[in-house]
């Protein structure tokens, strides 16, 4: 059977008496783009919150490769790999777009302070990091960029650059609450393109909070549908669409 690189087990979240998330079951995939949809207040930002340590849950599991990861910390799991994006990330504005790559490196590993004594297995680790950043450079399409000050470029390219430069780090599981926010139609598009590419070619797990399906279905894998707290519907983006309730909680909001 397949648990999923990441697997979520009745999580519940109250604050005071709003049921936030109210006994969640989810998994997330290595190399699969999950979308993550729903009404205002249904709970996805506390989802993707437990998720990433932000809360811990009042009840339920989480799990990251079959281990008890609940309890971890928010920098213990990103040291795991397990990272919330977007909100957090934070460029160096002056330094070269390879730069804010390359300072990223590996900082999910601890392998820096070990290999430290010696010195042949750090010039072979740097031109590992080159070459894996010129490869990430190349996926999030900044490659032509890579000598620009990271404070030079748009505010869709930076949020790619943000992107890549988690994965610099080492992340495999990536949380994104609604990282296409503020952004126009067409640049929002090509962020979620890059990160379509991303999860395919490096087989990341990730799960992304997105209001405007129209942009967002064609890049999905899968989508996940929240309504009260509650997963109501599960599956490509095709069926979800067609599932009543998902139907309904969509339009309710919109008629609202
Ligand atoms: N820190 C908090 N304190 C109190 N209530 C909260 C808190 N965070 C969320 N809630 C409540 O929990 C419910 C779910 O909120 P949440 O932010 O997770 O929804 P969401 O699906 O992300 O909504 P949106 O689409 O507006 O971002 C809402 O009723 C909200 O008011
Ligand atoms: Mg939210």
């Amino acid at each position: 059977m397949d648990d999923g690189l990441v697997k979520c087990l009745e999580l519940v979240k109250s604050f005071g008496g709003v049921r936030a998330v109210e006994g969640v079951n989810l998994s997330l995939h290595a190399g699969v783009f999950s979308l993550l949809i729903g009404p205002n207040g249904s709970g996805k930002s506390t989802l993707i919150n437990l998720i990433a340590g932000y809360y811990y849950p009042d009840s339920g599991k989480i799990l990251m490769h079959g281990k008890d990861i609940t309890r971890l910390k928010p920098h213990e799991r990103f040291s795991i790999g397990l990272v919330r994006t977007f909100q957090t990330a934070r460029l160096f504005t002056s330094l070269t777009v390879l730069d804010n790559l390359l300072l990223a490196a590996g900082t999910t590993e601890g392998e820096n302070i070990r290999i430290a004594p010696f010195r042949r297995k750090w010039l072979v680790r740097e031109m590992e990091m080159v070459e894996k950043a010129y490869q990430i450079l190349e996926l999030v399409g900044l490659e032509k960029l890579r000598d620009q000050p990271a404070g030079k470029l748009s505010g869709g390219q930076m949020k790619l650059l943000e992107l890549g430069r988690v994965v610099m780090s080492g992340a495999r599981v990536i949380l994104m609450d609604e990282p296409t926010a503020g952004l126009n139609p067409v640049i929002a598009e090509s962020v979620l393109s890059h990160i379509r590419r991303l999860v395919t070619e490096l087989g990341l797990a990730t799960l992304l909070v997105e209001h405007r399906l129209d942009l967002a279905m064609k890049y999905a894998d899968k989508v996940f549908a929240m309504f009260n707290g509650r997963l109501i519907g599960e599956g490509s983006p095709e069926e979800v669409l067609t599932i009543p309730d998902v139907v309904e909680s969509y339009l309710g909001e919109r008629l609202a």
